[in-house]
């Protein structure tokens, strides 16, 4: 595919605050997009994934205040714990920003200054209540007894000079562009919630804080007293990062592209603020705002105070790297809550890895060690249960591309293991085992054999995304010498890819079964 804006995708994760280390939260989002990004690539797209980090504001300079060191000092250090468990989840991301960094910097001062010589930004006086954890302002009426609406928290009441970006007069062009282009917010319940949100008036949206109350942010470039609302600064990252007003190549090629996934609880920044912000700004809303539920941990909110965070790494070291990703994909649909326990998780690797896909790898390769001295036999006079094996696979592509591009990927996983089942289901009718005592079922055997590892070959270059390590280490064990990322899913996906006579070895297990008893809570 030539290189133009149709067949590039760009692909974007939140930037997350750095005043914590990565939980389980963190780690969802940036394997859904891993996963969205390496399959795009596969179907030939150009991608662009961008993932970062979100530094600046009251959270961040807290935080550093609390360790007693500068917030910079503090960021520098945070940011490594990201960038390292994005390296242990096999992460792909093309780039990395800071909102720190200069070249982000330099893009949120020019909107600024733009938006404010053409008067999209105004000063004005403020009177009102603020959320200092959320950092939000709050008129009395939107308080719930006193308290923030969104967390609940108590409020403070502030009055003092502000500016303030017009937000409000985009509210009809904006109600209007979200019924018209109806995947921009995806899944449709939460398009819904937006447009009952939008029933009620629009406020213009305060963009700047005090240097007296909040010193760490971006100046605001024409008035020195202020820095930019953390908010305004970090959405500011989704073109920054591919090069808005610098370099023209990354961002032509790949804005009008542009998938935002992100947690539920940051949907009205991104489908109110930023597209109205956009609009000011003269640039086209994203193509999608994905919006996933959220996990809660044995039934229980995640957090802090209950200690029960779950923190990525310790899945990885106790589960492996792809099995932490398959669960997070295979549990709940993308979009719904769901509920994270150690036993969920043991039964998933169990069942699905360990027992169906790990069982049918590790039967057909060994049967053809067995058999064959580890040759991959010629298949010969196809029979009816060969045929409705291989339809299996060639029913599963088409299906699957289209719940990718609704970001399915539970029902994805459950596509691909239609093929993982009928495999399995397959080696028990045939019985190659008893095809093996006699000589002149030695064809037949062949035929049985090469079709299940031809089977496990597309099974790899589907699952490629989701289980990356796994997938290269059936690609490769098959004697597959081309480069997995570099195939093409539409012509290498069709049946028949598998090349008699190269050799196989003995198999390991992909996945060894784990015992439940051996795992506790927190292990
Ligand atoms: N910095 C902002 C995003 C700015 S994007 C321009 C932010 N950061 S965050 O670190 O607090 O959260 C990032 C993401 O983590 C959000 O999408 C949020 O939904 C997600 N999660 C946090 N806790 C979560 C769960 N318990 N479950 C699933 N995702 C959750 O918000």
């Amino acid at each position: 595919m030539r290189p133009n804006s149709e067949t590039s995708y760009y692909i974007t994760t939140p930037i997350y605050y750095v005043n914590d280390v990565p939980h389980i939260g963190h780690a969802y989002t940036t394997v859904a997009a891993d996963i969205l990004a390496r399959y795009k690539r596969l179907e030939g797209y150009q991608v662009f994934f961008l993932t970062g980090t979100d530094e600046h504001g009251q959270k961040v300079e807290k935080a550093a205040q609390e360790r007693g060191v500068d917030p910079k000092a503090h960021c520098d250090e945070m940011v490594v714990r990201f960038q390292s468990l994005w390296k242990r989840l096999n992460i792909s991301n093309n780039d990395f920003i800071r909102t720190t960094e200069i070249r982000h910097k330099k893009v949120v001062q020019k909107i600024l200054q733009d938006l404010y010589d053409r008067g999209e930004i105004y000063q004005d006086n403020y009177d009102g209540w603020y959320c200092i954890p959320c950092e939000r302002f709050w008129t009395e009426k939107d308080l719930i007894e006193g308290k923030c609406p969104d967390c609940l928290r108590l409020v403070t009441e502030i009055s003092e000079k502000n500016y303030f970006f017009r937000m409000s007069k985009y509210q009809s062009w904006l109600i209007e562009y979200i019924e018209k282009n109806e995947r921009f917010i995806f899944p449709p319940s939460r398009r819904n919630e937006i447009l009952g949100f939008l029933r009620s008036p629009l406020e213009d949206l305060c963009i700047s804080r005090p240097k007296k109350r909040l010193k760490w942010g971006i100046e605001i470039p024409f008035d020195t007293e202020y820095v930019t609302y953390v908010w305004f600064d970090a959405l500011i990252n989704y073109v920054s990062g591919i090069g808005y007003g610098s370099e023209e190549k990354p961002f032509s090629q790949f804005w009008l592209q542009a998938t935002h996934l992100i947690g539920k609880d940051i949907l009205t920044t991104h489908t109110v603020y930023w597209p109205t912000m956009l609009k000011a700004i003269g640039l086209t809303p994203p193509k999608m705002v994905f919006a996933h539920g959220w996990w809660t941990i044995e039934g229980k909110k995640m957090s802090k105070s209950l200690q029960n965070v779950v923190e990525p790494n310790r899945l990885i070291d106790t589960y492996g790297v792809d099995s932490v990703r398959y669960f997070l994909m295979r549990e709940v649909p993308f979009g719904t809550d769901g509920d994270f326990s150690d036993s969920a998780m043991v039964h998933r690797i169990n069942s699905d890895l360990a027992n169906d896909l790990g069982n049918l790898f590790s039967r057909a390769l060994s049967m053809v060690v067995k058999y064959f001295d580890g040759l991959i036999p010629a298949p010969s006079n196809l029979q009816e249960l060969d045929r409705g094996f291989q339809e299996v696979s060639e029913k599963v592509l088409p299906q699957l591309s289209k719940q990718m591009d609704d970001l399915a990927f539970n029902r994805a996983l459950g596509s691909i293991w239609e093929i993982v089942n009928a495999g399995n289901k397959y080696i028990d009718e045939t019985a190659p085992w008893a095809l093996a005592k006699a000589e002149k079922d030695r064809p037949r055997l062949g035929t049985v054999l090469y079709q299940t590892l031809e089977s496990l070959r597309i099974i790899a270059l589907l699952l490629a995304a989701f289980i990356p390590s796994t997938s290269e280490k059936i690609w490769s064990q098959l004697g597959m010498e081309e480069n997995l990322w570099e195939q093409k899913i539409k012509e290498s996906g069709k049946w028949g890819g598998l090349k008699p006579k190269k050799k196989v070895a003995k198999p390991t297990p992909l996945f060894p079964r784990i015992d439940p008893t051996k795992i506790s809570q927190g292990a």
